[in-house]
């Protein structure tokens, strides 16, 4: 009977197609080709109407018959493909949450930053507050109203790199000018410190660079002597490098400072037993300072009469090589994150 032939023909080339489907897709295609509106299967069943009344039982009950192992063939290959797909998925796709991660770089304070504002935090301490000056200066800050006239011999002492032809402007050879700043636009009491970058036509070395850091203090009050000077200066050394340390002042010359010393502080390699760190004197010069010159009160229109003050400079690569052992200042510069890594 060709009906039932039909059937079996159908269901045949169904449950091949199924038993080769090698995707949920493809599996979704076949279900359609049969089932589907337009689907074989659907256009037998539409047939079974045409049929003699006599046929049309045994006709419906075997299309459905069919129809039902079509469809549980479609359910159990769906089933079968869809965990293989997953387990491809989960082979190619998938988070390997057992994989170290990656952990960022976290970066550091430069030694130098460190240094300078541990000192800065110390006079914070003090009472001092923070000053900064320009680094491209005017011969008047950087020169002429800290006492050093365009004839005074001072100004052979450091070496200066100009900006402009005329060379009224420069680039700052200290953080001294930044005194002349301040009391120009504050009267006393002051008390300040002033950390920043300095440049020097020096030629590179293993303890000259062009540019380097110096912190500048100074105070101006009423009835301001040289006692406050060094207790000041005592306190701030003990605190930096230890309460053990000894310090000495030697009597200096700075046009800006009268009377002016360097301050030395007992070896902080060997204590002051003689070393290599200290050239074997005990002794490591550490700052310039001294009472404010009278002429550089005048220049900023405080009355020397009524008020006195002290002032101080340092070097900062100085202070971090002294510290840390550090025979080279190019290595501050240099950037090599061996040597950063170090302090951080
Ligand atoms: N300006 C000096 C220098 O560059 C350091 C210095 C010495 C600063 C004496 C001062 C001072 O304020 O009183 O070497």
């Amino acid at each position: 009977m060709s009906l039932t032939k039909d059937l079996e023909k159908i269901k045949k080339s169904a449950l091949a197609a199924i038993g080769g489907a090698d995707s949920t897709d493809r599996l979704e295609e076949i279900k359609v080709a049969y089932l589907g509106r337009k689907g074989e299967l659907t256009a037998f069943l539409k047939n079974i109407s045409s049929l003699p009344a006599a046929e049309k039982p045994k006709a419906g009950k075997a299309a459905n018959e069919v129809k039902l192992a079509i469809e549980s063939a479609l359910a159990e290959k769906s089933a079968g493909l869809s965990s293989n797909e997953m387990e491809r998925l989960l082979e190619t796709k998938a988070l390997d949450t057992s994989l170290p991660g990656r952990i960022p770089s976290v970066g550091g304070r430069h030694v130098l930053t460190q240094i300078v504002d541990e000192i800065v935090g110390i006079f914070l301490g003090l009472g001092y507050k923070v000053a900064e000056g320009p680094e491209v200066e005017l011969d008047w800050y950087n020169f002429e109203a800290l006492n050093m006239p365009p004839e005074h011999p001072a100004r052979s002492l450091q070496d200066t790199l100009y900006v402009n032809a005329g060379r009224e402007a420069v680039l700052r050879t200290h953080t001294s000018p930044v005194q002349v700043r301040v009391m120009e636009k504050q009267k006393p009491p002051v008390y300040v410190i002033a950390p920043g970058r300095v440049f020097r036509r020096d030629v590179t070395d293993p303890t000259h660079s062009p540019m380097f850091h110096q912190i500048e203090g100074f105070a101006v009050d009423r009835n301001v002597n040289f006692g406050h000077l060094i207790g000041t200066l005592e306190t701030f050394i003990h605190q930096l490098f230890g309460t053990e340390r000894r310090v000495r002042l030697r009597p200096h010359f700075f046009p800006y400072t009268e009377p002016s010393a360097e301050v030395d502080v007992s070896c902080i390699a060997c204590g002051g037993k003689g070393c290599r760190v200290c050239g074997h004197n005990g002794w490591l010069e550490i700052l310039g300072c001294g009472m404010i010159d009278p002429n550089v009160f005048k220049n900023v229109g405080y009355d020397p009469e009524e008020y006195s003050g002290f002032a101080f400079g340092m070097g900062v690569e100085r202070i971090a090589m002294l510290r840390y052992g550090i025979s080279d200042i190019r290595l501050f510069f240099e950037n090599d994150i061996r040597f950063l890594r170090q302090f951080t």
